[in-house]
């Protein structure tokens, strides 16, 4: 295993880093995890290096921190951090943080959580931290030891990301959505610097995109198979990441044995300024044939919002352009039916074409909505134009 800076402490983290996220589960039921399975992968990496591990009240139906602390019995617990994370939006009083991380404490089994994260922050979630003094009530529990030390996770924009950097001088870390398809996207490259030049540690998640570039994607494959070394599709995008001065871990959300075996000797081979410019050049290559495959040009510059019906434009050609670009509808047909919630879905569009003109790419917004909702949200053929 290589080791890293993790921002302004004496400590060296692990370049690959365990996240909870996706453990092995059982009769495909999130909350159903497969213990032996998770305890087995969790010893195993700790056996192999890795040393912080990146859990959530929140994940696997809350059963995610439950799982990592039964499987760092038997003195595995010791020889690691764990890092969890306070979800804001189950706290609607000062007092939930207590109540909350002391539960924390209980499922994971410890009396002290290494790495404390204010979770998935945003404009909102930040006002509501101010408004109720939660950062006060973190810095109790910095100084009564039930946490070490403190950061956030975050999904919004860069400007947002910069305003809770500069928010509060004692940030120790912040966890960032970051690979080689979202340099541009959230904090992007912009953001991963801004906090390391403040000294931050900066962790990754979402390196392979939940999963999408670990995938042979047709339209990847030839350009993967041009390099003059041979690599997985995993690989690239860790060592992409690894590459960069600026990031500290690099998590994944392994579900298999097998995934965290390769992640593992990836990590073991990695090192700042690993690829060569060739290499670089060539990743950049894959991106920008990938972005090619969109059919809708959007920029999510959001000129077009707000909706006066509600639709998020740019939200939904981002889960359409994607079916394109890793070659893959269902997983856009789940996205939407998922994730984009149904008064933001391209159904809700009337065609008042209030946005047609402010859209700088003048994309025919209101005659891509039907097809959007048709194709994804009625699993209609996909269509690559529309007239
Ligand atoms: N704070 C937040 O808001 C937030 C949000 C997202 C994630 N996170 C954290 O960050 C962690 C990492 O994010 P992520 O889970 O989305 O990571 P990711 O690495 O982008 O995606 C994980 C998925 O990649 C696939 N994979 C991993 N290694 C592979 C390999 N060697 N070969 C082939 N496929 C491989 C697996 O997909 P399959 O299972 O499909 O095979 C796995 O489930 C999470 O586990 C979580 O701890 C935090």
């Amino acid at each position: 295993m290589q080791y890293r800076h993790f921002g302004k402490l004496d400590w060296k983290v692990s370049a690959l880093g365990f996240g909870a996220m996706r453990l092995p589960i059982l009769d495909g039921k999130s909350s159903n995890i497969d213990q032996a399975k998770a305890t087995e992968m969790i010893r195993y990496a700790i056996d192999n290096g890795v040393n912080y591990f990146d859990t959530a009240y929140v994940y696997h139906d809350q059963k995610s921190e439950g799982a990592v602390g039964l499987a760092l019995k038997d003195g595995y617990r010791e020889r690691i951090k764990i890092a969890t994370k306070l979800p804001i939006w189950l706290v609607k009083t000062t007092a939930d943080f207590n109540r909350l991380l002391n539960e924390q404490l209980e499922r994971l089994q410890t009396d002290h959580i290494d790495f404390y994260l204010l979770h998935a922050l945003n404009k909102g979630s930040w006002q509501k931290i101010l408004d109720l003094n939660l950062i006060e009530e973190a810095e109790k529990a910095l100084a009564d030891g039930r946490i070490r030390h403190l950061g956030f996770s975050f999904h919004d924009k860069l400007d947002t990301f910069k305003q809770i950097v500069d928010g509060y001088d004692k940030w120790t870390f912040c966890q960032i959505q970051y690979n080689f398809m979202d340099t541009e996207f959230q904090a992007g490259k912009e953001g991963l610097q801004y906090a390391a030049a403040k000294g931050l540690a900066v962790v990754i998640m979402e390196p392979l995109r939940g999963g999408k570039l670990a995938a042979d994607i047709p339209a990847a494959r030839p350009l993967w198979e041009s390099a003059a070394i041979q690599r997985k599709p995993a690989d690239w995008a860790l060592q992409w990441l690894w590459n960069q001065p600026e990031v500290a871990v690099v998590l994944s959300g392994m579900s298999t044995l097998d995934q965290l075996k390769e992640n593992v000797e990836s990590a073991a081979v990695s090192s700042i300024g690993l690829l060569s410019a060739q290499e670089l050049e060539l990743v950049e290559k894959v991106n920008k044939e990938l972005t090619a495959r969109s059919p809708i040009p959007c920029t999510a510059c959001e000129y077009c919002l707000p909706c006066p019906h509600g639709v998020n434009i740019p939200r939904n050609f981002e889960s359409y352009n994607n079916a394109a670009m890793y070659n893959d509808v269902n997983d856009s047909r789940m996205d939407y039916k998922m994730w984009i919630s149904d008064p933001e879905k391209a159904s809700e569009c009337i065609q008042c074409d209030e946005c047609l003109d402010k859209c700088p790419q003048q994309i025919a917004i209101s005659t891509w909505m039907p097809v959007i909702d048709s194709v994804l949200g009625q699993g209609q053929p996909f269509v690559e134009k529309v007239a």
